[in-house]
């Protein structure tokens, strides 16, 4: 399954950033308290808000009662007296996730969850998209909340490549009319590139590659070409594909090469070169 590259060759044309020195945490714009404090990477913005509510967070030395409160730059900020730790640019992960796991940080059901199982040396994170709990491969993970969702958009565009085994039988001129989308129930499926790979007893293995990432995706279309799903698997999600990593390990992607697959714009937005940095870049060009 899959080559044995963990990265593909991306298309951005930053040059190699390792060491880089990260912006500091101020907000670069105003914003609300408790979204600070998540883009400082503490906790999420309900947690925060949690914080305020039980009177831990102060700003320029004046507690705070309500998180209806905007922050700058030259704000002074503090959680149990601490001031806001630097913030740290962006970091992604590669994570090869099992079946049997849910894809969020907290079941109400009490099922085991991809971020309990994760080295407890990783920092907290959260995840690009979501895989069901039945579905295996990559499953990418980030810090920075702002940039998963923007990975995960469809308006993002990245390619999500499944390996799929079914059972039925169908035929590849069937799967090439997927080609031209497809609505299902009213939801519109985008273009879909399926392929068959072989045959095995009364199951097939198809290639499904699309690029919206919407609930049950690749499960609702193969219901609708008569096959039932038995095992799912993400090989590649945009430039990053699982390769031979192993189950259950994570892989972080060194933050030059995730400095080259996102560009100039984003890596600047996501902190990911030192601003003095992009400056120097830009007039050597
Ligand atoms: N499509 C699905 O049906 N499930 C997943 O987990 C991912 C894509």
């Amino acid at each position: 399954m899959g080559g044995k590259v963990g990265v593909k060759r991306g298309h951005g044309q930053a040059p190699p950033t390792v060491g880089a020195k990260q912006p500091a945490a101020k907000a670069a714009e105003p914003m609300r308290i408790a979204k600070a404090i998540a883009h400082a990477g503490l906790c999420s913005r309900r947690d925060a808000e949690a914080w305020i509510a039980a009177g831990r967070v102060a700003v320029n030395g004046k507690m705070l009662t309500t998180p209806a409160q905007v922050v700058g730059p030259s704000d002074r900020v503090t959680v149990d007296g601490k001031p806001l730790p630097e913030k740290q640019g962006a970091r992604l992960w590669r994570y090869h996730k099992r079946r049997g796991l849910v894809t969020s940080h907290k079941d109400p059901q009490g099922r085991k969850t991809v971020f309990e199982v994760l080295p407890p040396e990783m920092p907290r994170v959260v995840s690009v998209g979501r895989l069901d709990i039945n579905t295996e491969g990559l499953l990418l993970l980030t810090t920075d909340g702002e940039l998963a969702r923007h990975l995960e958009l469809p308006s993002t565009g990245w390619l999500r490549r499944y390996r799929v085994r079914v059972h039925g039988r169908v035929t590849q001129e069937a799967l090439d009319r997927l080609r031209q989308g497809v609505t299902l129930d009213g939801i519109h499926y985008g273009p879909v590139e399926a392929r068959i790979d072989r045959e095995q007893g009364s199951n097939l293995w198809l290639t499904i590659a699309l690029r919206e990432g919407k609930n049950r995706e690749v499960k609702r279309i193969a219901e609708h070409l008569g096959l039932t799903v038995n095992r799912l698997i993400r090989v590649s999600f945009g430039p990053f594909a699982l390769g031979d990593l192993p189950e259950g390990t994570v892989e972080e992607v060194k933050r030059r090469v995730l400095a080259d697959q996102l560009g100039a714009k984003l890596t600047e937005q996501f902190g990911l070169v030192a601003p003095e940095k992009l400056r120097r870049q830009a007039r050597r060009k």
